[in-house]
């Protein structure tokens, strides 16, 4: 049994090194009353780490309402009593005052917007890296159910309406309901019965909230994901662009996107008109109130039940009210906006992996790999993908998994570094089950050069080194050595210069070249590749052959191969059949053996036989090997042929011929 040791979860939320599986999102956990309200509440947690700046907000705030209230008080004063007495003295020093208060209001206001500005900007950041690290975190499944186009507008999109609501919404929502209590109880004391007019407006406001709040929501929950249909568009436009040219498919697919936005600008509208219509009414209410209370209020002085200062001081407090009630309108929306889109973020951070984590690791790895009845289904799938394989690769064994296109090769050597979970049996490296292992520490021991080699909008270095940050310039250029990635030298800017987006500016046969380098940098326990070298000219992928043999001998390595000469990297082949594993040993007693392998690898092997037949040259009648050759040092064969294992291809083709 190897050493094993137990490790006990990290329980750090983020850190750069991190397998993004152990990161926990901040957010607070899922009460078990859900209402409307619960996700955007759930936020609050990404507050907490602004929490003084959010309070000296909220004090600016209230203290710059006071100070506006606090003038039209003063005027009151100011006309009742200097002016009414004809004071000069007095009338400068309550101006004065008045200057003052205006001011410090000004100050205030000052100091409520930059810190804003600090604390929103904080909390977003925040919200963006948590969501980040766990749409990292979550499996393949998940993304293979989320189109990338809704998550990027999530991301955006939803967390920019959750920004300003924690910069502006949230804070006047609360002000303004403040502002309107206060100013209501002052104007009851100023003179009740016109306190009472301006009370009683306040019911048709409110019930003008509560009806169209449904409605709202509903509209601002469709726009939010039409937005996310439409980035997504733009998105498979954008990464489909060859396609689409090559095909002539612009018009087809531009009908599409017009669609799509067709529909967001219709229901864009369908809110606009719904909040259009609400806020005209919100508007109406107070200049409906202002123009009673003129009346009854001159009616009331004329009376000498009120005076004049009174009277003023009203209506400018009355005039303070409009914007606070009209504005309760869009805080209101804004603040439905806000649920919505709160809602969509807990999708993503509440989102379960049903990868757990385990918490061994080998201290000794020796690369003893197990697959033991292992099958497969995929989430939505009504088969199974892979049924009962059994195969024990031993420690530095290569293995060569072959199979028909849709075999489950590609899902077999997912399972090994846990992209994908087994659904039956297990695997096991040295004896311990993959799943019982960290996840970090198995992906470490594991690496793979996957079919599709993705590179990342960064230096040809960074791209090299993403699975070894710490690898040195002279492990760099082993690893280039290995895959024949000599090319990157050659580039403007050598190993620093930026592969485009997904290495678009490299060819395929570079970019499987630079996924190999990566993949064999890691120095992993176990090297995985799956139909790396398909897009190599003969002549290269014999060249990374032969440097790969040396790297497979330290190794377990499981090698999906399509061509023959792959094969011949491996010290056994496994050959895979509608998910299972139908036959396994060396090349030679599955070719006497297996007339399954036998199908699959003759193809290859004629073409071969037929072009020797015919004395040309491989590279001159298929185009896609064929590439500027470089030369190689004295190994080529007089005929110009590839140098292709010559220890073992030539018994290969007479066995074949056999
Ligand atoms: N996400 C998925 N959901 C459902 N089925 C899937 C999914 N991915 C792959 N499959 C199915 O699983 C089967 C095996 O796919 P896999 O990619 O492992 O084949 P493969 O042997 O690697 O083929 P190839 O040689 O063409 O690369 C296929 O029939 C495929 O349609
Ligand atoms: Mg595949």
């Amino acid at each position: 049994m190897p050493a094993v040791s137990t490790v006990h979860p990290s329980t750090s939320p983020v850190s750069p090194d991190d397998d993004a599986r152990e990161v926990r999102p901040r957010i607070a956990p899922r009460p078990a009353r859900v209402r409307h309200s619960t996700s955007l509440w759930r936020l609050r947690t990404y507050l907490y780490p602004y929490g003084s700046r959010y309070l000296v907000m909220a004090v600016a705030a209230i203290a710059g309402v006071a100070l506006s209230m606090a003038i039209p008080l003063m005027t009151q004063r100011v006309i009742d009593g200097p002016i009414a007495r004809a004071d000069q003295r007095g009338l400068l020093v309550l101006g004065t005052v008045a200057v003052a208060i205006g001011i410090t209001e000004a100050v205030v206001l000052f100091l409520r917007r930059w810190i804003v500005a600090l604390a929103n900007n904080g909390s977003e950041r925040l919200i963006r890296t948590d969501l980040y690290a766990k749409l990292q975190s979550l499996p393949m499944s998940f993304h293979g159910r989320w189109q990338s186009g809704q998550l990027l507008s999530r991301m955006m999109t939803d967390l920019s309406i959750i920004r300003r609501f924690l910069g502006f919404g949230m804070l006047f929502l609360v002000v303004n309901i403040v502002q309107i209590a206060v100013v209501v109880v002052l104007l009851l004391n100023l003179y009740w019965p016109l306190g009472i007019v301006v009370a009683l407006s306040i019911i048709p406001v409110a019930w003008l909230c509560l009806v169209n709040e449904k409605r709202f929501t509903r509209l601002s929950r469709k726009i939010q994901d039409e937005q996310g249909d439409v980035a997504s568009a733009v998105e498979e436009g954008v990464h489909g662009l060859r396609v689409i040219k090559s095909f002539g498919r612009f018009a087809h697919l531009y009908s599409g996107f017009e669609r799509r936005t067709q529909q967001l600008y219709e229901t864009s509208m369908d809110r606009v008109k719904l909040s259009s219509r609400f806020l005209t009414f919100l508007e109406v209410i107070p200049t409906c109130t202002m123009i009673i209370v003129l009346g009854m209020g001159a009616i009331a002085t004329a009376r000498g039940d009120l005076t004049i200062g009174t009277l003023v001081a009203f209506i400018t407090l009355l005039l303070s009210l409009i914007w606070p009630v009209a504005a309760l309108g869009f805080l209101l929306a804004m603040t439905q906006e806000a649920m919505t889109a709160a809602d969509r973020l807990a999708e993503i951070l509440d989102a379960e992996s049903p990868l757990v984590d385990g918490t061994k690791v080998l201290e000794a790895p020796r690369g003893h790999l197990r697959f033991e009845h292992v099958g497969f289904r995929f989430d939505d799938a009504d088969q199974n993908t892979l049924t009962d394989v059994n195969l024990d690769i031993a420690p530095g064994e290569t293995i060569a998994l072959v199979g028909g296109t849709g075999a489950g090769k590609t899902t077999m050597t997912a399972l090994v570094s846990r992209l994908v979970d087994v659904t039956e049996g297990r695997i096991t490296l040295d004896g311990v089950d993959i799943r019982e292992l960290r996840i970090r520490h198995l992906r470490r021991l594991v690496a793979t050069a996957f079919e599709d080699p993705t590179l990342f909008s960064m230096s040809a270095r960074e791209n090299l080194a993403l699975g070894r940050s710490d690898a040195s310039d002279a492990d760099i250029e082993q690893a280039i050595d290995i895959a024949q990635a000599h090319f990157v030298h050659d580039l403007p800017w050598g190993l620093d210069t930026r592969i485009g987006e997904q290495g678009m500016s490299l060819s395929g046969g570079q970019r499987q070249r630079l996924a190999l380098a990566r993949a064999v940098l890691v120095n992993p326990t176990v090297l995985v590749l799956d139909d790396t070298l398909s897009a190599l000219d003969i002549h290269t992928e014999a060249l990374v052959e032969e440097a790969l043999k040396r790297v497979l001998a330290d190794v377990t390595g499981i090698v999906v191969a399509h061509r023959a000469s792959t094969v011949l990297l491996a010290d056994r082949v496994a050959v895979l059949s509608q998910g299972t594993i139908v036959a396994v040993g060396t090349h030679s007693e599955l070719l006497a053996t297996s007339q399954e392998y036998r199908e699959l690898m003759s193809a290859d092997f004629d073409a071969e036989v037929e072009l020797e037949e015919c004395g040309s040259r491989p590279h001159a009648t298929d185009g896609h090997r064929s590439g500027a050759r470089p030369e190689v040092d004295g190994e080529q064969p007089p005929d110009g042929r590839a140098p292709r294992h010559p220890d073992r291809s030539g018994d290969v083709r007479a066995e074949v011929a056999r």
